[in-house]
């Protein structure tokens, strides 16, 4: 009986504790008297390591070359840096095969680069955000070595083996996403290996406990070296159906790789995924650290089930059926806008990774690309959510994929040309001024530098007040201070304009308007301001000639006015 009395009173006090911590998560940072994590006032901005600034000439970022660029930062408006993965990998998928989990590649530097980064980056108010890649480990990894080298490896385990169906045959029809079959044979045991990616990327077995309790670790050692989060890899591909049924075939005919389409109803988005995420997210909340998804999901009912029953998962899985409104559409927009507003928890937008065209192109008529970079900016930096900038979107960078065959770095290029022409395009160095190789590096960029660096770079931009640049540091400045942007409600206004997307932020009576010509005419288009409770807009950003009329707007083609509005 006495035993049971002091477990019980252990469970109490340890339950205490994850209550004590959870408040403090939610607790800090608060700037208007209501409590906000820091996360939802932060903008986050994510850097590819490869191309952001290279300090040591050797035609590849580095983390130096990331510490130099910290007041560029700063003074753009941002508070948080995910960088992509900067671990020891071989650099198949450069970077997203990790052979140690705990340390830097040399290519980016060593973990006292990394600790100067994190100090100066402390000294800025900046949070660091590493990419945490869950699903697999790269076969150069000691797991995997250890795990091939035996069928009696401790770890063998540790990864997904399995015998083929016949001499020749895997175990079943499961493709990889990079192209060809998901399983690997390897000669020294005889058995195939399971790798969702490349077959350089062998996918742990997170039904192993060692696994989880292994990557859980790796947290901890970040957190405590200083990282305030990280973004979560391929979340959905972490467990695999234990009875490796076939998948089905989706629909006639092949993809870019040659193989069928098939529908990954067997190994990917499982329910286990879910234990894990609240796993790393107990962890996460002992150091007020959070979770960010790489969540592809086909609707917001699915998006709501990463944030968890109680928002216990992650608390900023990416909506990228954002991104997929390809077309300047008031209508689809509103219509994505208002189903991820009304998640369950709080909305993070992209319009921009390293695995998507830029938005620059995907938005672009050709002829008004920077003012529709003007506008989108004006769109996902105003609305109610943590928005993730991506590198070089801030100055309007274009998307340049190698037209040979031959200059892929991308390996899914390389395999799926002409079809899938690779991820290089949107990794392109970034563009800092006009002088050779755009300031990125004194040595070979690892990449062309694209064309475009003499029109468009930090530089340059900076000396121009209506440069893209200019543009989104007076956002990014406004929705610092302005208390409406930060944590007022979202609503849609004028919804049945085609061309016209607006909306209102709301906060205890204080009302910002935003008006965004979705098209290439003028527009004059009505603020409901009266049905509103308001009764006049004065100008707080406008492009060009956009300006209020009363109850009007009257925008230029692809013409921005945000408003804060007067009862
Ligand atoms: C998603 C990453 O964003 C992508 O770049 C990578 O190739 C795959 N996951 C595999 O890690």
């Amino acid at each position: 009986m006495k035993k049971t009395l002091r477990w019980v009173a252990v469970l109490w006090v340890l339950s205490c504790l994850s209550w004590l911590a959870a408040f403090a998560q939610t607790s800090s940072h608060a700037a208007d008297g209501e409590s906000h994590p820091w996360w939802q006032h932060a903008v986050f901005y994510e850097i590819y390591p490869r191309s952001f600034a290279d300090s040591n000439n050797d035609g590849v970022g580095d983390l130096k070359g990331i510490a130099s660029k910290l007041d560029y930062l700063k003074d753009l408006g941002v508070d948080a840096i995910w960088i992509s993965p900067c671990f020891p990998s071989p650099q198949v998928d450069f970077g997203y095969d990790v052979s140690d989990y705990e340390n830097i590649d040399p290519m980016y530097g060593t973990l006292a680069d990394f600790d100067f980064l994190a100090s100066e980056a402390k000294k800025r108010d900046i949070h660091i955000i590493l990419d945490f890649v869950v699903n697999h480990t790269s076969d150069q990894h000691k797991w995997f070595l250890d795990s091939k080298s035996s069928r009696i490896s401790p770890y063998r385990d540790w990864y997904i083996w399995r015998d083929g169906k016949g001499p020749g045959q895997p175990p079943n029809n499961w493709v990889s996403t990079f192209g060809g079959s998901a399983w690997k044979f390897d000669s020294t045991t005889d058995q195939y290996y399971y790798h969702f990616f490349y077959p350089e990327q062998p996918d742990l077995n997170w039904r192993n406990p060692a696994v989880k309790g292994a990557m859980f670790d790796v947290t901890r050692w970040w957190y405590k070296r200083g990282v305030s989060g990280f973004r979560l890899d391929a979340v959905d591909t972490l467990f695999e159906d234990p009875n490796l049924q076939d998948n089905p075939i989706n629909h006639p005919g092949k993809n870019a790789f040659g193989d069928p389409f098939e529908q990954n109803k067997y190994n990917t988005k499982l329910p286990e995924v879910h234990d894990i995420l609240r796993g790393l997210r107990q962890v996460a909340n002992e150091y007020d650290a959070v979770l960010i998804g790489e969540t592809w999901t086909a609707d917001v009912a699915e998006l709501n089930q990463y944030y968890g029953k109680g928002n216990n998962e992650l608390q900023l899985p990416m909506d990228f059926l954002f991104t997929m409104v390809n077309k300047l559409s008031p209508a689809e927009f509103r219509k994505q806008i208002a189903a991820v507003d009304a998640a369950s928890g709080w909305p993070t937008f992209v319009i921009s990774n390293h695995d998507i065209v830029r938005s620059y192109d995907r938005y672009g008529d050709g002829k008004h690309n920077d003012q529709i970079a003007k506008l989108m900016a004006a769109l996902y930096l105003t609305l109610r959510g943590t928005p993730i900038i991506y590198y070089g979107e801030e100055i309007g960078m274009k998307t340049t994929p190698p037209t040979r065959q031959e200059d892929v770095k991308d390996p899914i290029g390389r395999k799926g040309w002409p079809k899938e022409k690779g991820r290089d395009g949107e990794r392109t160095p970034m563009q800092w001024d006009s002088s050779e190789n755009a300031g990125f590096s004194q040595g070979t960029p690892w990449l062309p530098v694209p064309p475009t660096y003499k029109t468009h770079n930090v530089a340059d931009e900076s000396k121009d007040p209506d440069s893209v640049l200019e543009f989104y540091r007076k956002v990014l400045n406004m929705r610092h201070t302005n208390e409406a942007l930060l944590d007022g409600s979202y609503k849609a206004i004028n919804e049945s304009d085609a061309n016209v997307l607006s909306y209102l932020r709301v906060y205890r009576g204080q009302a910002v308007v935003v008006s965004l010509n979705m098209s290439g005419m003028p527009q004059t288009a009505d603020l409901d301001l009266k049905a509103n409770g308001f009764k006049s807009a004065r100008s707080l950003l406008a492009t060009g000639k956009s300006e209020v009329r009363g109850e009007e707007v009257s925008l230029e083609p692809y013409g921005v006015f945000i408003g804060e509005l007067t009862k």
